[in-house]
């Protein structure tokens, strides 16, 4: 079964497209080597390339983190419901692709704000017979609304364990968005039993002299920011009360990696939290 939006169902989306300006899921597209992006996305990315060459890493890296958290869930963890906000341009490996491929009953619901993810629904929407994807056009910003939407609430039963993910995309909210009482509310939500997954940027491995370079570049405004670096103890505020799995809040590399230490990229050059916790 597949339910939720697409594209050419919902008429006004390709006005809601603004080439002008960068948006985070054309520029990680960019990073990670697709062609779902504009100039604005490709000069912005370049232009963070520039004060942190390691952000391609970094994007891949954050990539495989969220394989293996949804290999974790859907196996080890047993989940079989999964709420994936920040969805991005489909891209290898997707969260119901990986989540169907251990549990074929598996059901996803995909959350974006992006207007040139919607247009890509419908590749998000190629569930198995047996589980279920859905599409919502929603923002993080507005929790209750995500939360109210009829065809979450048809796909998902909130009476059984749900991983809500949260990958890469918490550092967009900045602090006046809310974003401690956004998770709050969305955690509150879930049964126990559930999971929370999240990646988050980070300056804390950053090289000093790196850290201080990028400062002065956007203090002279060579180079704008749109997400906010937040350090692990932030990060762990978003985990009071659940239950961390161990290894606990690591850059995404060391989070269960089968990848030998000495064969990843050094810590320097991923610039990303990654964590899975348990709601008791
Ligand atoms: C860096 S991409 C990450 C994509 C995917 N989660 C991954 O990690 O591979 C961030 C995604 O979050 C989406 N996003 C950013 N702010 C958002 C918001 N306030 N509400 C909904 N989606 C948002 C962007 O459109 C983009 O698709």
């Amino acid at each position: 079964m597949t339910d939720g939006v697409g594209a050419d169902e919902l008429p006004g989306w390709s006005e809601r497209i603004d080439t002008t300006t960068a948006h985070p899921a054309r520029r990680y597209n960019y990073w990670l080597g697709g062609k779902d992006n504009f100039a604005a996305d490709r000069e912005s990315g370049e232009a963070i390339a520039r004060v942190y060459p390691a952000i391609r890493t970094t994007a891949l890296e954050n990539r495989y983190f969220l394989q293996r958290a949804v290999r974790f869930l859907a196996g080890e963890a047993g989940v079989r419901q999964f709420l994936d906000i920040g969805t991005g341009i489909p891209t290898a490996d997707n969260t119901h692709e990986v989540a169907q491929s251990v549990a074929p009953d598996s059901r996803i619901v995909y959350v974006d704000n992006d207007p040139i993810v919607l247009t890509h629904a419908r590749a998000l929407l190629s569930s198995t017979p047996e589980g279920a994807t859905a599409y919502i056009d929603a923002d993080l910003r507005d929790p209750e609304d995500i939360l109210a939407d009829e065809s979450l609430r048809k796909t998902l039963d909130f009476n059984r364990p749900i991983a809500l993910m949260l990958i890469a995309i918490v550092h967009f909210l900045f602090d006046e968005h809310k974003p401690y009482e956004v998770v709050r509310t969305l955690v509150d939500a879930l049964p126990s039993g559930s999971y929370v997954v999240m990646t988050h940027g980070t300056v804390d491995l950053s090289d000093p002299a790196a850290r201080e370079f990028a400062e002065r570049e956007i203090r002279a405004g060579r180079l704008k920011v749109d997400a906010v670096p937040r350090t692990k103890d932030e990060v762990a505020a978003f985990f009071t009360g659940l239950e961390i799995v161990e290894p606990g809040i690591v850059p995404v590399t060391a989070w269960r990696n089968p990848v030998p230490e000495e064969q990843r990229p050094p810590l320097v050059d991923t610039a990303i939290y990654g964590v899975v916790a348990r709601v008791p």
